[in-house]
């Protein structure tokens, strides 16, 4: 069946989800029925402060056919996250009780319920609403009014539904699992027609439930034993790991001072220019410099050195944002052996020559040499045939 919804109806479900998250801002999300994980995809790009992502099916078959597309990026090393990210994916199903999936801020089940039996959705409340308990559960479903306006549609949705609900059916639901759970409810959706055709309703009914009191968790529960399967996990890089912090600070100065060297090497190049100014004065003293400023001065060479001051680093926008001071930023500096500094910390030391640039001079030298070495070598090959020559008749 093709979808006569632009942007398709899927698509406008997960962004209903995302916009959820980018207002509520949930720490830890479980999505059921994830299938494919294309809405946990879309979460890890639009994560909003999103630290654990958690994806259940009960089809292991259909989780692993696509589970890589959610490992990191050459991007999310070479840019961390401030925030950490855990992303798992389990089999499993939605009626089993499961410890690890207890105290989320926020459970999604889009396009799940209608393919339970009517007996297991009892126990999808009961385990979801009762058990798991989080801070706020979406549910999506088709709306059965809307079924007649959909084109070629005989029967239900997809053959896999074990029902589909008009919006009376689906909001007495969701008021039981109120009552018995302590939730409050808001009724809503995605895909809507057009004209008078409007009061059939959303074409995907969508509840949002919100917990109305507070949840608290005995160690107890959280030791009971696992009963889902574990099928992935990745811990994404984050600057909240001390040791990628460092690495992306070291990485930022280093890459900021090697543009400084070499735009002042550039400089003397061509204008024998004594002093780059690498940002202006007035730049470096409005951003201000917290934990010390200090003293501003050019870039400048000493013998094989460039030396670059850490104000002239400090003016970049990058390394403020991820040091805060520039106390911190000596601190941090002093501590990574990839860095040479003066030996009062206000001074990045780097080498005047290239090492690359270095090491070609290197080949082209030994090239030159071997050459050299060949050309002798083909005048004593001349000489002996000479010699041969001279030879031959004997
Ligand atoms: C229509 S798909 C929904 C896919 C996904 N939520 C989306 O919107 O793209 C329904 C998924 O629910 C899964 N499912 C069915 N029963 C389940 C259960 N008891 N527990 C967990 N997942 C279940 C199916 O395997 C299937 O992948």
């Amino acid at each position: 069946m093709t979808t006569p919804f632009s942007p398709p109806l899927y698509m406008q479900r997960y962004q209903f989800v995302i916009d959820y998250v980018k207002t509520y801002r949930p720490k830890k999300v479980i999505d059921f029925g994830c299938a494919e994980c294309c809405l946990l995809k879309k979460l890890k790009f639009h994560r909003n402060g999103i630290q654990l992502l958690v994806g259940v099916d009960i089809n292991s078959v259909v989780l692993l056919k696509r589970m890589h597309t959610l490992a990191p990026l050459i991007s999310d090393y070479l840019q961390p996250s401030d925030g950490p990210l855990t992303i798992e994916l389990y089999q499993g199903s939605v009626t089993e009780r499961e410890p690890c999936t207890r105290g989320f801020d926020l459970v999604t089940c889009v396009e799940l319920i209608e393919h339970l039996e009517l007996v297991e959705v009892a126990s999808f409340s009961e385990v979801v609403f009762g058990y798991m308990s989080p801070g706020a559960v979406i549910v999506s479903t088709p709306n059965a009014e809307f079924n007649p306006l959909l084109p070629g549609l005989r029967g239900f949705r997809n053959y896999d539904h074990k029902f589909e609900w008009t919006r009376a059916e689906f909001e007495s639901w969701a008021h039981k699992v109120c009552r018995d759970y302590g939730y409050s409810v808001h009724f809503t959706g995605v895909g809507e027609a057009v004209g008078h055709w409007r009061e059939v309703g959303f074409c995907t009914q969508i509840a949002v439930f919100q917990r109305n009191f507070h949840d608290s968790m005995s160690n107890a529960e959280r030791l009971e034993p696992s009963v889902y399967r574990l099928m992935y996990k990745v811990v994404y890089p984050s600057l909240s790991d001390n040791n990628i912090y460092q690495r992306t600070l070291v990485n930022e100065v280093l890459y900021e001072a090697q543009h400084l060297r070499q735009e002042w090497l550039s400089r003397m190049d061509s204008s024998n220019n004594a002093h780059f100014c690498a940002p202006p004065l007035m730049h470096l003293f409005q951003h201000g410099a917290e934990g010390g400023t200090p003293d501003w001065q050019p870039v400048y060479q000493q013998g094989g050195t460039i030396c670059v001051p850490l104000a002239c680093v400090w003016s970049s926008p990058r390394v403020r944002v991820l040091c805060g001071s520039v106390q911190r930023l000596r601190e941090e500096l002093l501590e990574d052996e990839r860095v040479r500094m003066s030996a009062d910390g206000t001074v990045l030391n780097l080498p005047a020559a290239d090492a690359e640039e270095a090491e070609e001079k290197e080949e082209v030298e030994e090239e030159e040499d071997v050459k050299a070495v060949s050309v002798v070598a083909n005048s004593v090959e001349e000489d002996w045939d000479r010699e041969l020559g001279c030879y031959g008749n004997i």
